[in-house]
């Protein structure tokens, strides 16, 4: 797999959350992910393995990540005045022929492919309502990036109490539903959505790009499949959890 060796250009920190861009010209689907790691190939291979980060934005050639730092990949990418990238990895969300308001829910750091998804169903012209889930306040920050939002948080210090369903209408009433975050919520939403219905897993991965079997989900009749190449947005139907 190529990697791409970026200068990152804007870098801030918002609640628990880095941002930070860098300059692609190419297009970005939304969903889509990149491998991610510290630029310092080929002095070091330290991580050996980069990191999947879903795409948060892009505007113009500004395409941006937005990430939780959880261990030594995001630590280090959070201090890296330049990364490696690949160019965009996976299938994203399907957003051909949606002709009515859609619902995005996002939960934790699962709120990042929620930002480049609205810009695309904007300029669809597609109609969405936004609802993020968040432990706190702190990482609740970053809904002020998503104009009318509404938010839960678990100890209720922003928005209402309880998790992101609890922001939310009956499902039933969108003609799509989207949505990212841990498997536990996914498992919830899919069970309130009784239309068309896309996930994005996290699972571990190790290649990103289907060598390696380590991001494989459970499939309906299909036993399991590489959520890296064939995911990491599924339709809530074909995911057998
Ligand atoms: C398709 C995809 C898109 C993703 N997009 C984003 C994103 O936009 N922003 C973001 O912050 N994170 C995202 N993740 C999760 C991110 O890849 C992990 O947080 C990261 O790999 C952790 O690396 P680390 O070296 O910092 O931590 P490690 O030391 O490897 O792990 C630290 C902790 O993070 C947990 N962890 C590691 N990998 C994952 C994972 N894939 N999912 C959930 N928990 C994990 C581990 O269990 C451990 O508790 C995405 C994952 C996938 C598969
Ligand atoms: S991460 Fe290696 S096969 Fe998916």
């Amino acid at each position: 797999m190529k990697f791409y060796s970026v200068p990152i250009e804007h870098r801030e920190h918002i609640g628990g959350y880095t941002l930070f861009s860098y300059r692609w010209e190419g297009p970005v689907e939304p969903g889509q992910f990149a491998m991610a790691r510290f630029g310092r190939f080929p002095y070091t291979l330290d991580p050996l393995l980069a990191r999947p980060l879903s795409f948060y934005d892009q505007d113009g050639e500004a395409t941006s990540l937005l990430f939780e730092v959880r261990g030594r990949g995001t630590a280090l990418l959070d201090q890296a005045d330049k990364i490696e990238v690949t160019a965009p990895l996976g299938r994203g969300f399907d957003v051909n022929g949606i002709d009515g308001p859609c619902a995005l829910l996002g939960g934790g750091i699962g709120v990042a492919p929620l930002k480049i998804l609205g810009r695309r169903l904007e300029a669809l012209g597609v109609p969405y309502d936004t609802f993020l889930g968040f432990a706190d306040a702190g990482t609740a920050e970053i809904s002020r990036d998503f104009p009318g939002a509404r938010v839960a948080t678990m100890d209720g210090s922003a928005g209402v109490r309880g998790t992101v369903l609890d922001a939310a209408p009956p499902l039933e009433e969108y003609a799509a539903v989207y949505a990212c975050g841990p498997n536990p919520m996914l498992a919830a939403v899919k069970r309130a959505a009784d239309g068309f219905c896309q996930l994005s897993v996290e699972e571990r991965m190790g290649c990103g790009n289907g060598s390696c079997n380590a991001c494989v989900v459970p499939v309906e009749g299909r036993g399991y499949v590489r959520s890296c190449v064939e995911g990491p947005v599924f339709e809530a139907a074909t995911l057998a959890w």
